[in-house]
């Protein structure tokens, strides 16, 4: 496919299909169990409906959107994923430098395939090439290392390199089933003439083929607590995003807890079955603990793929929306080009939606902006 012909964000799913190793395609497009969770991310989105209003005047659109301090050109930001260097040699730097020339923040993954600051020098690199004028900024994603001096020391390097907040993964307690990947383990030892093949865990996971299908040792801690997140609060002293909560019990231990924000999420529909989507998560908290949008801020991400869908989430109180897929299948088919087209589709979509709906600036977006009852009343 010619880039010219990707005119959505999910328009780039075929076009990595079609260039990248199988075992890398399965392992990006996989899902856990049956793909419910995976599904209902997609679908839910779409169960929304705008209410938009008219003759309000639209002529100077600012998508301008602050997590954390940190202003950005647009309200969605690069979720964490690891193996980038399957989809591209370019991997974590070529992301940084194409999602810094749009004005994007990034979350780099632990499970990078290039150290945190080889990126970090590539994402001010391209700062400097723009003259400063960049307002993205780069996060990090840590998996807590189960050894607490290693963490420490990581969480270090990381404050060090100048990331400007620190987002902890806490739905990993384990990996998630990812049939897609069994079947194709299964498959391959087949083809290898071995008649009974015993699982080995290790080869599908998060830290995936860049580790050669292993899992960074003494990663994934099923051990983590609440009670961890003082001494990680202590070392990293700057802002902590909790990410993969879902459910509004956990959003209130959050605030409990003094985090400064949340990202709602099921990890792509890759971790627990039936997951719900960060919709229905949102939602709930709507509902249930409406005081925690004054808190803290709450991020979403999980089958985003149109600028439509970003606006919705925030109009139902999101700060902010993570986009997963779309950039590493983007990468995958067109390098450093696909990832600024895949953030200039989603752009143009929030921009054409915005002035649709009647918002000038992302500050007006209302409850009152979308009906829910479709998923509030099933
Ligand atoms: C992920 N995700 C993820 N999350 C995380 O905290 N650390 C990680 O290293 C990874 N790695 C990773 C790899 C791949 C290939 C995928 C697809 C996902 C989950 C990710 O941050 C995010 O929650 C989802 O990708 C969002 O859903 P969509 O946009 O992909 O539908």
């Amino acid at each position: 496919t010619h880039l010219a012909l990707c005119c959505t964000a999910e328009d780039f799913q075929a076009a990595a299909k079609a260039v990248l190793p199988n075992k890398s395609w399965v392992y990006v497009s996989s899902s856990a169990n049956s793909g419910a969770s995976l599904d209902s991310n997609l679908n839910d989105w779409s169960l929304i409906n705008f209410r938009p209003r008219i003759m309000r005047s639209v002529s100077a659109l600012n998508t301008k959107c602050s997590i954390l301090g940190q202003t950005g050109q647009y309200p969605f930001f690069v979720s964490a994923m690891g193996t980038l260097g399957n989809a591209h040699p370019g991997a974590e730097p070529l992301l940084a430098r194409g999602a810094t020339r749009k004005g994007l923040h990034t979350v780099i993954s632990t499970a990078t395939s290039k150290s945190l600051e080889d990126i970090m020098d590539a994402h001010l690199d391209e700062q400097q090439r723009l003259k400063n004028q960049s307002p993205s900024k780069l996060f990090f994603q840590l998996y807590v290392p189960i050894d607490r001096t290693k963490a420490k020391s990581l969480i270090q390097r990381v404050k060090a390199a100048g990331y400007q907040s620190l987002w902890v993964t806490v739905d990993t307690s384990t990996l998630g089933k990812r049939t897609a990947d069994r079947y194709l383990q299964a498959q391959e030892a087949l083809d290898q003439g071995v008649r009974e093949t015993t699982r080995d865990p290790a080869a599908e996971n998060d830290f995936g083929p860049a580790f050669g299908g292993r899992p960074v040792p003494g990663y994934l801690d099923p051990g983590l607590t609440w009670e961890d997140l003082a001494w990680i609060s202590r070392e990293w002293n700057g802002p902590v995003v909790l990410k993969g909560i879902q459910t509004v019990e956990d959003v209130r231990l959050a605030v409990q807890h003094g985090v400064q924000g949340v990202l709602l999420s099921n990890h792509g529909g890759r971790q627990i079955h039936s997951a719900p989507s960060a919709l229905m998560t949102l939602l709930e908290i709507r509902t249930y603990y409406p005081e925690a949008f004054d808190k803290l801020e709450i991020y979403v991400d999980g089958g985003l793929r149109d600028g439509a869908d970003v606006l919705k989430a925030l109009c139902l109180g999101a700060t902010a929306v993570g986009v997963g897929r779309p950039y590493y299948y983007a990468m995958a088919a067109y390098g450093l080009e696909g990832v600024e087209r895949c953030t200039d589709i989603i752009a143009e979509e929030l921009e054409i939606t915005m002035k649709m709906l009647g918002v000038s600036s992302l500050d007006q977006l209302r409850p009152e902006m979308v009906n829910a009852t479709r998923l509030l009343n099933e």
